[in-house]
């Protein structure tokens, strides 16, 4: 990959002379969705499949951008004048929306440079390539221009380009997840406070199958800035009668206790799915740690239940992608991860039932929706690095 990218810098800049070879991981969320800005856990990991990056420092402060993903798209120019989010700048808004986030911290950049990406992560899918995008662009700041900032800054820093840049008010988890991620490890972070602990992921005799729905979704036009502002209605109705900060604060007890305080059936249901999903995600990591598979499994399920019929943000695609999963023999749980609206879903299925899970899920999602759906057996990688 390296001699690949480094080849077509030169073909696309005139030379590579200086140029460095940056990567960074895709996520998938194995449990607790929506939940990262509630205020509650999130077990996410990297992947090894991601965002790769050729950089060069230039002498004046121009940007020039290339991704070989959009390659039709040719060269995007900007300069250090210029951070602004524009909608022709297409997917150059990420790197920008970084370079922005640093000088609003007071982090200045003395030069412009030359960037090639080249993602190994399916576009639109759900495995956060604008993240990736976004957390390898801070790296490769870092890197060039020695700012002290750790991995955990960089995460916070693509997270307020995301929300304050590209408008999308996402939470915390996947510039985290991408930031800090650990060869064979998912990490429970608490998003209340950054608090975090890995957890090793050792499935004896399974593996992680991501399937792609390959319906294309836009965190910007989705619902999802919709149903984080349901959530905080909701927060705000429990806080006249109960003492919390964050939906998360609840247990399941707590919330059947003082749920009635929420004045609408959909915000209840909505609240409701942020605290047990919560809660979920804690029995989850401790089942993890017991080696109780089946029961990670099963509460992988009930994840997907809750986001189907209380969160709402399924959709046909993604309930018949799991669905269908439940039905085969040796899949251990099943749930779609991600924002959803579309995107993908993520299952622990035996190895000796991936090849039989492929073929029938994918023809019964052929069937029902009318194009197919991609699979992909996914390892767990580290988090970003130069290479
Ligand atoms: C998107 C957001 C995350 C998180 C998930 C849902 O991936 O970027 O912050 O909210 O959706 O769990």
């Amino acid at each position: 990959m390296k001699d690949i990218i480094l080849a077509k810098f030169e073909e696309v800049f005139g030379s590579a002379s200086g140029a460095k070879v940056y990567f960074a991981p895709g996520r998938v969320n194995m449990i607790g969705e929506h939940t990262d800005y509630n205020g509650g856990h999130v077990f996410p990991c990297a992947l090894t499949i991601g965002t790769y990056g050729v950089a060069r420092k230039r002498e004046d402060d121009k940007l020039r951008f290339y991704s070989m993903n959009f390659a039709q798209r040719g060269v995007i120019e900007s300069s250090l004048q210029d951070l602004k989010p524009y909608k022709e700048a297409n997917w150059t808004n990420y790197p920008k929306g970084v370079m922005w986030a640093f000088e609003q911290r007071g982090m200045a950049l003395p030069c412009g440079m030359d960037l090639l990406l080249n993602g190994t992560i399916p576009n639109g899918s759900g495995l956060s390539s604008s993240a990736s995008v976004e957390v390898l662009t801070g790296y490769i700041l870092r890197d060039f221009f020695g700012f002290d900032v750790t991995n955990q800054d960089l995460a916070l820093i693509g997270q307020y380009s995301e929300n304050h840049f590209n408008g999308v008010n996402c939470g915390i988890m996947d510039q985290f997840a991408i930031a800090m991620g650990k060869k064979g490890h998912a990490i429970f972070l608490d998003t209340a406070d950054l608090s975090f602990e890995y957890a090793p992921i050792q499935l004896e005799n399974a593996k992680i199958v991501i399937a792609s729905s390959n319906k294309k979704r836009g965190l910007g036009d989705s619902k999802y800035n919709e149903r984080r502002g349901e959530c905080e209605t909701a927060l705000a109705e429990l806080q006249k009668v109960v003492d919390i900060k964050a939906l998360g604060d609840l247990t399941e007890e707590a919330f059947e206790q003082y749920q009635s305080a929420i004045g609408s059936e959909v915000r209840r249901r909505r609240a409701k799915h942020a605290v047990y999903e919560n809660q979920r995600t804690i029995k989850a990591v401790e089942a993890l740690k017991k080696n109780d598979v089946k029961l990670f499994g099963e509460l992988m399920n009930a994840s997907h239940v809750s986001l189907r019929d209380d969160y709402e943000v399924t959709g046909v695609e993604l309930d018949t992608l799991v669905e269908e999963a439940w039905k085969v023999p040796g899949v251990i749980g099943s749930r779609m991860t991600g924002a959803g609206f579309g995107g993908c879903t993520v299952s622990i299925v035996e190895n000796s039932a991936i090849d039989n899970f492929i073929e029938s899920v994918g023809r019964a999602y052929q069937e029902k929706i009318g194009y197919a759906a991609d699979f992909y057996v996914v390892e767990i990688g580290d988090g970003p690095r130069a290479l």
